[in-house]
């Protein structure tokens, strides 16, 4: 897909936990070139390593709580200052509330930059649950799997990119979705009407085939060349 666009790429991935996010934004990063910012992936990034802010940050992730707005701010900002952010970067899991929504903006505002696209990846409830139960992540490079919808073409146990082994969230417990469902309803979902009100939300049935989702988003990408 080409990716001779004018100006640098910034896109949102909206959408409840399960939805799809990370599964989208790495498959859309692989497309077009630019990278995934994960913040759900920093946050285990740290937690791995044993980080002051991956042990805070677990405190909030075990509950199914969000992580605290001015940690987390600074903590993309970071990111989105590195070098291979200069074209864009695909946003997944932040911004989760107004305030980091806000921030975004006028970080990007500064650059004289823009968030472009904000899909949001409409799922209901029911599929989001049963996506999380059977959801196997790659320890070592955070492919997405599920044991019946998107399994190992190998091995179920390992990673079929790079043979890593495959591990279950801790917050993937029903009753940690169950909170993370609420706090979305609560605190993210107010921010389809903020992308809605800056005309960059773009609505997307996120209930068919991995493969289909991303064709849909890549056309609306396409349509901002
Ligand atoms: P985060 O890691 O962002 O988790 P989340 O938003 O709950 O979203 P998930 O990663 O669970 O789902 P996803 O939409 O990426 O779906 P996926 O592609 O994996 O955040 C975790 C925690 O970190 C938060 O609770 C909070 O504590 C903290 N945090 C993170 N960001 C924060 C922020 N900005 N502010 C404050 N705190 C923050 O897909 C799910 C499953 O479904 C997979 O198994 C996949 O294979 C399967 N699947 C995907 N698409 C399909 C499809 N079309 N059909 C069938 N199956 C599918
Ligand atoms: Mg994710
Ligand atoms: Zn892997």
């Amino acid at each position: 897909m080409t990716t001779s666009f004018k100006e640098p790429l910034f896109i949102v991935m909206m959408g409840a936990p399960g939805a799809g996010k990370g599964t989208q934004a790495r498959l859309l990063c692989e497309a077009l070139g630019i990278p995934q910012v994960s913040s759900g992936d920093i946050f285990r990034e740290n937690l791995k390593n044993q980080t002051p802010l991956g042990l805070l940050a677990r405190q909030y992730m075990d509950k199914g709580a969000l992580v605290p707005d001015d940690v987390t701010i600074n903590m993309v900002m970071d990111r989105l200052a590195q070098p291979d952010c200069a074209a864009g970067a695909v946003l997944d899991g932040f911004p989760r509330t107004l305030a980091q929504a806000a921030a975004l903006d006028a970080a990007l505002r500064e650059r004289d930059l823009r968030v472009r696209l904000a899909p949001v990846l409409e799922v209901s409830d029911e599929a989001v649950i049963n996506r999380l139960a059977g959801r196997r992540v790659c320890r070592n490079c955070q492919a997405m799997y599920h044991l019946e919808f998107n399994p190992p073409a190998g091995d179920p146990t390992r990673c079929d990119k790079c043979g890593g082994e495959l591990y279950r969230r801790a917050d993937d417990d029903p009753e940690t979705v169950r909170n993370r469902l609420f706090v979305y309803y609560k605190q993210t979902a107010p921010l389809v009407g903020y992308y809605f009100a800056h005309g960059v939300l773009k609505p997307v049935d996120g209930d068919r085939p991995i493969e289909v989702v991303q064709a849909d988003l890549r056309a609306a990408v396409a349509a901002l060349a």
